[in-house]
């Protein structure tokens, strides 16, 4: 993605959804139809202060003029979410990258399992709609801290209840009496055929993982929302742009994109922690220091790709498509 990819819309409406939680609903000025997406899948939304940002589409797929993003006030915000509830309103105009997707579903699964914390509901949400609408069989476990920091929390439990189904699971931490899920409870009582996908708090995802260590890679679904290592930034090899032939020098210290933007080299980013997929460049020549959570173990062993923000090389040099 370039400037010039970037799609502008206008946020339509901007509501409250739970506590420190609210949503903006984007259609394009004029009106008409958005690049189709899928559940899982997210955009960047690069903020008039600079900032971009990536978030999971919330919306059924089947909308096709507008997307629907929800973004928790982050305490730690470095101006994304802190500037979007502070500073943003009804019609303002931002820009959007179109839709992609490192967290698609399998509608092929014989059974789904959605499990959802905190913000981490968004793409699941989205999931949810799209297997209640194609009659698959799914089930939902949504944990938050407590109700009124629940986002979605009535049409998802009405969702589950369709058909007079009981398929949503709520577990509300900071109630009185309340705990943590029991991760490996939970996962242990579902058939190895079904799919899993889990998104939520960075401890959640592991202790999700451990949990799902002996199922089929293939079945074991994660989005992280921020990095679980620190940026590769030994530095010390020499970076080729393949395009414009120009060469540079990675210093200690420096990551990758470090290096471009101190160069004037524009080239795309947002989370900058390795999850969004936005900065993914593709490597013609040398061998990655992969450090990101967007590429799966096969694609990383493949060496086709690399994301720049967070990702360093274990070769002195380093020959990207850019
Ligand atoms: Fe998000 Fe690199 S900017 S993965």
């Amino acid at each position: 993605m370039t400037s010039t990819d970037l799609i502008q819309v206008r946020i339509q409406a901007l509501r409250w959804e739970a506590e420190g939680i609210v949503s903006l609903e984007l259609r394009r000025p004029e009106g008409g139809a958005l690049p189709a997406f899928e559940p899982g899948a997210h955009i960047d939304l690069v903020l008039p202060n600079g900032v971009s940002r990536s978030y999971s589409l919330v919306n059924a797929q089947a909308h096709q003029d507008h997307y629907v993003v929800a973004v928790n006030r982050d305490a730690a915000s470095r101006g994304g979410s802190r500037f979007i509830h502070d500073s943003l309103r009804c019609g303002d105009l931002v820009q959007i990258s179109a839709p992609r997707n490192h967290f698609a579903l399998d509608e092929s699964a014989p059974h789904t399992v959605l499990i959802a914390g905190g913000i981490g509901v968004t793409p699941l949400y989205a999931m949810a709609q799209r297997l209640q609408a194609a009659g698959r069989s799914w089930e939902m476990w949504y944990s938050a801290r407590n109700r009124t920091m629940a986002a979605y929390l009535a049409p998802i439990v009405e969702l589950g209840q369709a058909g007079g189904a009981d398929r949503v699971h709520l577990n509300f931490d900071q109630d009185p009496g309340g705990r943590m899920l029991d991760l490996p409870a939970i996962v242990a009582q579902i058939d190895p055929a079904a799919h899993l996908y889990c998104c939520g708090p960075t401890p959640m995802i592991a202790a999700f993982e451990q949990a799902c260590a002996g199922r089929a890679p293939e079945t074991v679904h994660v989005e992280y929302f921020s990095a679980a290592e620190a940026p590769a930034a030994e530095g010390g090899f020499t970076l080729v742009l393949s395009r414009s032939g120009r060469s540079i020098v990675v210093e200690p210290g420096k990551t990758i994109l470090d290096a471009m933007l101190d160069n004037d080299i524009d080239v795309p980013y947002s989370c900058t922690e390795g999850v969004c997929g936005t900065c993914e460049l593709r490597v013609i020549e040398g061998e990655p220091d992969h450090r990101d959570l967007v590429l799966s173990k096969e694609e990383r062993a493949a060496n086709k790709s690399i994301m720049v923000c967070c990702s360093g090389s274990l070769s002195p040099k380093l020959v990207l498509d850019w």
